[in-house]
């Protein structure tokens, strides 16, 4: 049962900035990012934290699929960005791994993330700390495996809005 206080009922609470939720397996994950690109349009720019293997590029994945982009999102070996367009009227989603970048925008100039952003959704996994000063606003999503899960299927994952963007948004839609 949810405890609601009595002078802050469900409808008059704020939007959530910030959420926690718990993912048990890479459906699940593929799920959150379906969920997730209804949330998205163009313009927006996604960080994705977590280390090797946590599920950057499954999420990403379900989040071709909500926003119905062409091409299958995978882990690129040699490709640092891939575009994927849209397959009807909405906003190509771009796929950056920037692990293999060591330096801030500088190494990323050639990748012009500046130009596409404002018609692409931008997602960077390995980001923190070489695209920030692309836009202040952002959508940080940090992805811990669970301690002590002996399936390694277990996930937590932190959704946070930065900025104007986010300010009005109600991240909890993420949870249902
Ligand atoms: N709950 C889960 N969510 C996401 N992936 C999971 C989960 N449980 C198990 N996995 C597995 O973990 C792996 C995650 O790989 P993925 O490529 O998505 O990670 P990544 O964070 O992008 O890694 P990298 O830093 O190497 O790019 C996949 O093999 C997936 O099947
Ligand atoms: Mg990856």
């Amino acid at each position: 049962m949810e405890a609601a206080a009595p002078h802050n009922p469900a409808e008059q609470r704020p939007p959530a900035h910030c959420v926690e939720l718990t993912v048990t397996s890479p459906e699940q994950m593929r799920e959150l990012g379906r969920r997730l690109a209804k949330l998205l349009r163009a313009g927006d720019l996604v960080l994705l934290s977590g280390e090797l293997g946590a599920g950057k590029t499954t999420l990403t994945r379900g989040l071709g699929e909500g926003m119905g982009v062409r091409g299958a999102v995978t882990s690129p070996t040699f490709v640092i960005a891939r575009v994927h367009p849209s397959l009807d009227d909405g906003p190509p989603l771009v796929h950056v791994d920037a692990y293999r970048l060591s330096g801030g925008l500088d190494e990323m100039e050639d990748l012009d993330l500046d130009v596409s952003l404002p018609e692409s959704v931008i997602v960077v996994e390995w980001g923190e700390g070489k695209v920030e000063e692309l836009t202040e606003d952002r959508l940080h999503l940090v992805i811990h495996r669970a301690v002590g899960d002996t399936t390694d299927e277990v996930r937590h994952v932190t959704v946070t809005g930065l900025g104007e963007r986010w300010a009005g948004t109600d991240l909890s839609v993420l949870s249902a």
